[in-house]
């Protein structure tokens, strides 16, 4: 009788897991034909955008090309925005619907919120891309904006009482435990990951397809990491997660098309401010806010190398995209001049010590002092020498997408060491 019982409660089990699974599928099977819509749209929609962006003023010059005057229509990061907010509205009603059809079954409240802040949140990043394309923002309200736009997005995960408990790694757990409750900590550092991802991806930008292209890499990444962990614990996080970036990933597909080199259009503050808010909310919905920063490491490279001028400890120009040889038709590290009477002696020693290790490039010309400006991109043509734009681009993501494959070794075989 009892193994009876067993089997009738292993049978209900597997049942309800296929019929979790089934669950699924629908809104994946959904959000895939949805993204493949989007990215049609996309692709049709930008060529008439186009001319309209320009007669709205809405252009920029590509300023490593021989050719300044050709007016390049700007912000087209809105289009695809737009479309992915519309895919992601129109999702909404599929993932949702069984509820609104059978009115008495309990509706998930929880989820829906979660959905619905996280859509606040990205559309939010939009407006103030869009808002710093036209006005030409000031930093202080850059790093301002995505904290405030982050806000929602905290309470929702407070009052669903979202995990604040961090597991500690084998080598500290005699002394701590297996867990560790940080509380408001926690609060603090996701705050911090909305306002380092709406950042990160906008200073790792200036040659053509770089913004999008990098875009796409991580959003492919992150995606196939949430496709293997849907078996796992977390399983409805990384449906989440997945039905977000999936239609994310088409529309920045279809825009990397024509940002690339050699490029139709600029995507703009609205695409990379809209970009890092997607990945941050899927990954603090997602429960996998530690882990996306794996994803993450160029751009974690790009911005501490970039913090000496970000800080004004060593001149900031207001480009420090690389310069263009017009006779070569090829890029080199651009610089920025040094003041020596201005800047703080132990910065100059730290980047005499750095300029040794060949990580910055100091030159002496006309009595004056130069330097690299301090970003991936330069650093990459000081190892790898002056080259043209299309290559540099191909290097970039290129080790962009090497750095998404050492991201799965760490997360799986080597995290399986520690945790
Ligand atoms: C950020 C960077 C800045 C970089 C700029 C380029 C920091 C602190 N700021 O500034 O150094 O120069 O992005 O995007 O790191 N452009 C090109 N080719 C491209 C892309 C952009 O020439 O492939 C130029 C165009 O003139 C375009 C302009 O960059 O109009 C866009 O710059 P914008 O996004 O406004 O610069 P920021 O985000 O403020
Ligand atoms: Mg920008």
């Amino acid at each position: 009788m009892y193994t009876v019982t067993m089997v009738i409660e292993e049978m209900s089990a597997a049942v309800a897991t296929v019929a979790n699974d089934l669950g699924m599928v629908l809104p994946l099977a959904f959000s895939f034909v949805m993204s493949v819509v989007g990215a049609v749209v996309v692709v049709r929609t930008i060529p008439h955008m186009s001319a309209m962006f320009i007669q709205a003023g809405l252009f920029g010059r590509d300023l490593c090309k021989s050719d300044k005057a050709t007016r390049v229509p700007e912000s087209m990061g809105l289009v695809s925005g737009c479309v992915f907010l519309m895919c992601m509205f129109l999702f909404l009603g599929v993932a949702f619907g069984e509820h609104f059809l059978q009115p008495s079954a309990a509706f998930p409240h929880a989820a829906f919120s979660e959905y619905l802040t996280s859509l606040l949140c990205i559309c939010c990043m939009l407006l103030l891309g869009f808002a710093d394309d036209v006005l030409n923002l000031k930093w202080r309200y850059k790093l301002l904006m995505p904290t405030l736009a982050s806000l929602p997005l905290l309470m929702v995960y407070y009052v669903n009482l979202g995990s604040t408990t961090v597991v500690m790694p084998k080598f500290i757990r005699p002394w701590i435990g297996l867990t560790l409750n940080i509380g408001v900590l926690y609060y603090l550092y996701i705050a911090m990951l909305a306002v380092f991802c709406t950042n990160t991806i906008n200073i790792y930008a200036g040659i053509n397809g770089l913004e999008s292209g990098q875009a796409v890499v991580v959003g492919a990444s992150v995606a196939a990491f949430n496709i293997f962990e849907l078996n796992g614990y977390q399983a409805a996080q990384h449906c989440f997660s997945l039905c977000h970036l999936l239609p994310f990933t088409a529309t920045s597909l279809a825009l990397f098309y024509y940002n690339r080199y050699p490029a139709k259009v600029f995507v703009g503050d609205t695409f990379t401010y809209f970009a890092g808010m997607t990945f941050a909310v899927v990954a603090i919905i997602g429960h996998f806010s530690k882990t996306v920063l794996l994803f993450f490491m160029p751009q974690i490279f790009n911005f501490l190398y970039s913090l000496p001028q970000l800080f004004r400890l060593v001149p900031c120009p207001r480009h420090r995209l690389p310069r263009y040889d017009d006779k070569l038709d090829r890029l080199e590290a651009s610089e920025a001049e040094i003041d020596e009477k201005e800047i703080r002696w132990w910065m100059l020693a730290v980047l005499r010590i750095l300029n040794r290790l060949k990580l910055v490039q100091l030159r002496q010309g006309s009595g004056k002092l130069f330097i690299n400006n301090l970003t991936l991109i330069n650093l990459t043509l000081i190892w790898m020498g002056p080259r043209h734009e299309r290559s540099l681009v191909h290097i970039l993501l290129a080790i962009q997408v090497l750095s998404s494959i050492l991201a799965f070794v760490i997360r799986y075989p080597l995290a399986y060491l520690f945790y």
